[in-house]
């Protein structure tokens, strides 16, 4: 199957505040110089939170881990978890088809939703509410035929209960997800033979279904705001600004990959020569209005340095090695403070030093 990005694109894509602050999070786990292996946790977070990844979606992660576009293209079309195309705004649907669900009545479930929601996969219903697709083995075989629905399993499916299903998320419910015939997990359909004793203490639906069950994220997309994730190893929350700031910093953040005027917080102050308003310690550096002789230095030399983060950087006035290589430590605060969706940059790749060496070869 081709994997290709799809026709129509939207044109920005951002983070939410608390979404950025998750993903911000993330890049931390990783060791100096690895910051790039956070590119799948960072991707699915942006599905999670649009239902698929769209072409600036792609781009800004590879922004934030100073990878080039194509590599993460290559990650986001190799694996079949991440939805190349616009999904159904209620649910998309993955009906298993491999062997033990194939021989349980997958078809059934696939006719279904041919008839349901629409002739072909990966494409939406009328009402854009729904998707489907068909997809290998989910590891649920004992309970099959079966099918995932946003993030959990309803299992033990017959056409009639998939339809009802469809019919239930249609009418704003979620079903339970889990056993759709009475069995409480994987147990012999006549029942426990085994293990009897653990019978009486166990929770109104198995363990999956009732974590699913009190989670109640089964169809939710992700803002960041409902999933209390931490980030202990830098002793704080992974929360993002109040809520009445966060408009802005979406907004700006959406701006730091096409509004010049928005490439680092408070860049229309710094022009005038007032402080930052997102600049809280740090001296600003020298800046210059364009490249000496008009030939800038190749910035993407830098390690962790891409295409967007140049532009960002020459959008401030930041268009040489030299300058980097000049900067203080107070200045190399500012720089990390400033730098809109890349803050931290410069400490953390150690730019300063690249840029000595950068400056000295060229
Ligand atoms: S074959 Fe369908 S879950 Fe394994």
């Amino acid at each position: 199957m081709l994997r290709r990005l799809h026709a129509d694109q939207p044109d920005t894509f951002a983070f939410t505040p608390d979404n950025m602050a998750w993903a911000e999070g993330q890049i931390t786990k990783y060791p100096e110089g690895r910051q790039a292996s956070a590119i799948i946790p960072l991707l699915w977070r942006a599905q999670e939170q649009e239902g698929w990844l769209s072409k600036p979606a792609i781009e800004t992660v590879a922004d934030m881990l100073g990878l080039s576009y194509i590599r993460a293209l290559e990650v986001a079309t190799f694996y079949f978890m991440f939805q190349l195309q616009p999904v159904g705004k209620i649910a998309h649907i993955q009906v298993c088809g491999t062997t033990s669900c194939m021989i349980c009545g997958a078809e059934d479930l696939v006719a279904v939703c041919k008839d349901k929601i629409a002739a072909h996969a990966h494409e939406l219903s009328a009402d854009g509410n729904f998707s489907w697709e068909e997809v290998e083995c989910l590891g649920s075989c004992s309970n099959a035929p079966m099918a995932q629905i946003g993030k959990d399993y309803y299992e033990d499916l017959t056409a009639d209960r998939m339809g009802e299903i469809i019919d239930e998320l249609a009418a704003g419910k979620v079903p339970v997800p889990g056993p759709q015939n009475g069995r409480y997990a994987a147990e012999p359909l006549k029942g426990l033979t085994s293990l009897k004793e653990y019978d009486s203490g166990r929770t109104q639906y198995n363990a999956s279904a009732q974590l699913a069950v009190d989670i109640g994220d089964t169809v939710k997309r992700i803002d960041g705001s409902e999933v209390p994730l931490t980030t202990p190893w830098q002793k704080r929350a992974n929360k993002a600004s109040p809520p009445k700031d966060a408009g802005k910093k979406a907004d700006r953040m959406r701006g730091a990959s096409s509004d010049k005027s928005a490439a680092v917080q408070g860049s229309d102050a710094v022009a005038k020569g007032k402080p930052a308003t997102g600049s809280v310690t740090g001296d600003k550096p020298e800046l210059l209005s364009e490249a000496r002789d008009g030939t800038p230095d190749d910035l993407k030399k830098i390690s962790g340095v891409g295409p967007k983060l140049e532009k960002v950087l020459n959008d401030i006035g930041v268009y040489h090695f030299d300058q980097i290589a000049s900067w203080t430590p107070e200045e190399v605060t500012w720089a990390d403070q400033n730098l809109v969706g890349f803050k931290g940059r410069v400490s953390r790749d150690n730019w300063v030093a690249q840029a000595v060496k950068l400056a000295a070869e060229s």
